[in-house]
């Protein structure tokens, strides 16, 4: 960790300032250090680009002895107090991915972050995105470039649809693990500063970890255009692997390694391998055979 950071400081000598995400702390951990527990929790507001005001940060005293122990807790509370705040969540299980936010500097999920032991705890929304009001920022661009990946499988002969599985060895199942539990939080993207200076052109972190993912399934036969299409200055090499995306992930993916991987297929210096086991193997109908 201490050579990644080293590594990254040494890019970027005087254009940001980074703070290293460490992971989601956890509870117990947090838990050790006895800690006051009033805190000031400051917020950034803002009524969006449609309002006449300016941003601000609003500070909530809240003693967290009175909710749960993670960050949306704390929010979930600070709304009861102040009930004009808005911010995203749906699952507060760290699955649906819509609770991203910019917890002291480092993106994160709110539900399953424990709350800092700091005394003060500030909250932006996640950055280089456009705010439509105080957490919740603009999704449309992020998902617009994940839905131009199609980022469903492919195939040129798909038999009769739902009468039968498409066969996939385990070792070839096994090549989706660490892409597939993608929640498409973006906390990854909007720490990744090509990202931020060619948003419009290079498709982030999040989207080429999705169009690994495809273009590695045994099953998708659409490899070889997906590919052709990433072919282009921007889409993937603008990724410098610069890590911040790796270390930005809640979910502790790694989508640095999944773009490197993907930059070997696409230049032509890796070539996907043939399945390992015929995905019609089940196609007369019968599941013999069948794990
Ligand atoms: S490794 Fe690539 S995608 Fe990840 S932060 Fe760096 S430039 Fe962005
Ligand atoms: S790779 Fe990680 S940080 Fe990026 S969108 Fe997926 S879950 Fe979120
Ligand atoms: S509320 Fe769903 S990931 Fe946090």
């Amino acid at each position: 960790m201490h050579s990644i950071k080293k590594a990254i400081c040494s890019k970027l000598p005087c254009l940001i300032s980074i703070r290293l995400y460490s992971g989601p702390k956890p509870a117990a951990a947090a838990a050790k250090k006895p800690s006051d527990p009033r805190k000031v929790f400051k917020i950034y507001r803002f009524g969006g680009i449609l309002s006449n005001e300016k941003p601000t940060l609003k500070s909530y005293d809240l003693d967290i002895n009175t909710c749960g122990r993670m960050v949306l807790d704390a929010l979930i509370k600070i709304k009861d107090m102040d009930p004009t705040l808005v911010f995203r969540r749906s699952c507060r299980e760290g699955i649906c991915g819509s609770c991203a936010i910019n917890l002291q500097g480092q993106n994160c999920l709110a539900c399953i972050t424990a709350i800092p032991s700091d005394k003060v705890i500030t909250i932006h929304p996640i950055p280089h995105m456009y705010v439509i009001r105080d957490l919740v920022v603009d999704m449309t661009h992020f998902f617009d470039v994940y839905n131009s990946l199609r980022p469903y499988l492919i195939r040129n002969n798909s038999g009769a649809l739902g009468k039968f599985q498409y066969a996939q060895s385990e070792k070839d199942n096994s090549k989706l693990v660490g892409l597939y539990e993608c929640v498409l939080c973006s906390c990854c993207a909007t720490a990744c500063p090509s990202y931020w200076w060619n948003g419009r052109r290079f498709m982030g972190p999040a989207s080429l970890l999705h169009a690994y993912r495809w273009i590695i399934d045994s099953r998708d036969e659409e490899s070889e255009q997906r590919l052709f299409e990433l072919r282009d200055d921007f889409k993937a090499f603008r990724c410098h692997t610069i890590y911040n995306c790796t270390l930005a992930c809640p979910k502790g993916l790694h989508p640095a390694l999944a773009i490197a991987k993907l930059k070997r297929l696409i230049s032509g210096l890796d070539k996907k391998p043939l399945p390992e086991m015929d995905p019609m193997k089940f196609a007369s109908g019968s599941l013999s055979g069948c794990k």
